[in-house]
């Protein structure tokens, strides 16, 4: 089956992502390419319609990112957004110049042609989200200015016998109160598109392609109990059974009950057919460890260490076809493959294990979905819930939650903390809407008084973030009762903390996680 496609040209855009994931609500499926994308791959893709993003620059200037005229005659479909609709303008013979002042936030549009198909079941005036400096002062021949502002002559623009459209502002972002319905009316209106493309439909297509890929071949799975790697396994294992095996290293670093909770579920007594190997390498991990305080040097240590262990479980198992791998859209992104904003991933889970895993392919099954789609694609495979929206657990673990020199004890100590404040959280029905929140334990210890004697014990901080990329975040307003109880429990209950901190700090300047 060829499924119907719509495609985002990437010009730099900061809200690149959210612009196919918008389609992708519209059940239609997008994928983002660069601007530098060659013309003649944009036609064998045959899409059903193309998006231009936002960008940073002056469509005008020399070096500015642009495209070839034909694309706007290919007779495709094509809607420019911000960036996008003033480079439509210029290179059809409109103009485009520099605004004495930047049009920016929440601004009101006058809809001047409701017969447009873009607008169809939108009111006017609507609340739209600018961000611009540039403007469209005048629209390229054929056009006609469909909507506009106080400030901002054409808010958008259209040419319908060409199938061009043009929007000044950003539908993709929440803001615009009523950009969602805008760009459903794009891609099933204007394009044409079906909407057929549904996670049922993903995990019935991915299953048969695996099948046909693997045959019998014998396929190999790094598990760490995380939500990417969990939808991956559990689809490989109804692809293809007991062909996978799945490697789970418990470091000891997990948070508390966790590695049971992971056994649980993938091991013998859980619901699917595969071949689990839990390999309990906590000692080593904490001998490693031992003595070492610097947090890159833990860091390096803990990725290592892990290579090693998963390296010792692969060669029992000998050679393998297929190495699975939990990449997943953004991944692709980021990394520079698929759209124009190429951001240096910092963070790695699994860094280095192709190279030590005797394999002839890699299988990313998560390739081309987005977070909240795999949480989808995994309640379709019928995966746990409190699996499916677990909240994101940094591949070092507990050892990047502990300040310091890393120990059994410490540990202890800190799975034991979070593990009242979660509970406390979800007590408290806060679980869903915060985004990030865990315990850490400082390196300070502290005086303090219990019962009559004096003690002389660590400090645990407890952080909570709202954020939305993980690049920048703000701490959440936990409600004072809910910390109040939490700090009470943390210190009659866990031994060695007589202190309880909580910590404001946004991202930047602090990190969400403490190393
Ligand atoms: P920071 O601390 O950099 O964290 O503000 C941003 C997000 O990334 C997670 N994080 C990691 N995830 N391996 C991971 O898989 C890592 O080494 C790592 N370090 C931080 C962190 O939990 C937060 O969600």
């Amino acid at each position: 089956m060829k499924r119907e496609l719509v495609i985002v040209i990437d010009f730099g855009g900061q809200y690149n992502q959210l612009v196919a994931r918008r389609v992708r609500e519209c059940n239609v499926y997008c994928e983002i390419y660069s601007y530098k994308t060659d013309l003649e791959k944009i036609k064998e893709m045959n899409p059903k319609g193309i998006i231009l993003t936002g960008g940073p620059n002056s469509c005008y200037e020399a070096d500015s990112p642009t495209y070839k005229k034909e694309l706007f005659e290919l007779g495709i479909p094509v809607l420019g957004l911000c960036y996008g609709a003033q480079l439509m303008m210029h290179i059809l013979g409109g103009k485009v110049e520099s605004a004495d002042v930047r049009e920016y936030g929440k601004t009101e549009v006058i809809i001047d042609k409701t017969q447009s198909p873009i607008f169809e079941g939108v009111s006017s005036p609507t609340i739209c989200w600018m961000s611009h400096f540039d403007y469209i002062s005048k629209v390229a021949p054929g056009f006609e200015i469909t909507a506009h502002t106080a400030d901002c002559p054409v808010a958008a623009a259209e040419n319908p016998e060409q199938k061009l459209y043009a929007i000044q502002y950003h539908p993709e972002v929440l803001h615009t109160a009523e950009g969602t319905k805008m760009l459903s009316n794009f891609v099933l209106g204007v394009c044409g598109c079906a909407g057929d493309w549904r996670m049922d439909s993903f995990v019935e297509e991915s299953i048969r392609q695996i099948r046909e890929k693997v045959g019998k071949g014998k396929v190999l799975c790094a598990l760490s109990g995380g939500v990417d790697s969990s939808v991956a396994a559990v689809l490989l294992s109804k692809a293809v059974g007991d062909q996978l095996t799945c490697v789970f290293v418990d470091h000891g670093l997990l948070r508390k009950n966790e590695g049971d909770e992971v056994e649980a579920a993938f091991g013998p007594e859980g619901a699917y057919d595969l071949n689990f190997i839990r390999v309990n390498a906590q000692q080593r991990f904490y001998e490693k460890l031992a003595g070492v305080s610097e947090p890159e040097a833990k860091r390096k240590i803990i990725g290592e260490e892990f290579i090693r262990v998963f390296e010792e479980e692969a060669k029992k198992i000998g050679a393998v076809d297929f190495l699975v791998q939990g990449t997943i859209y953004p991944d692709v992104v980021e990394s520079g493959l698929g759209g124009e904003s190429a951001v240096i991933k910092s963070h790695h889970n699994v860094g280095g294990l192709p190279d030590c895993v005797d394999f002839k392919e890699i299988i990313e099954p998560l390739r081309d979905l987005f977070k909240d789609e795999v949480r989808k694609a995994g309640l379709e495979l019928g995966i746990p819930k409190h699996l499916v929206f677990r909240q994101p657990f940094p591949g070092p673990g507990l050892g990047i939650r502990i300040v310091g020199e890393v120990t059994e004890e410490k540990v202890k100590m800190v799975q034991n903390a979070d593990a009242i404040y979660r509970e406390e959280i979800a007590n408290a029905g806060l679980d869903k809407s915060v985004g990030q929140y865990f315990a850490a334990l400082t390196n300070m210890r502290s005086v303090g008084v219990m019962g009559d004697e004096r003690t002389y014990d660590y400090a645990v901080a407890l952080r909570a973030v709202n954020t939305i990329d993980f690049m920048t975040a703000e701490a959440a307003e936990i409600p004072w009762e809910v910390l109040h109880k939490v700090t009470s429990r943390i210190v009659n209950e866990v031994d060695h903390v007589n202190r309880v901190m909580y910590d404001i700090t946004s991202k930047p300047p602090g990190t969400i996680e403490f190393e």
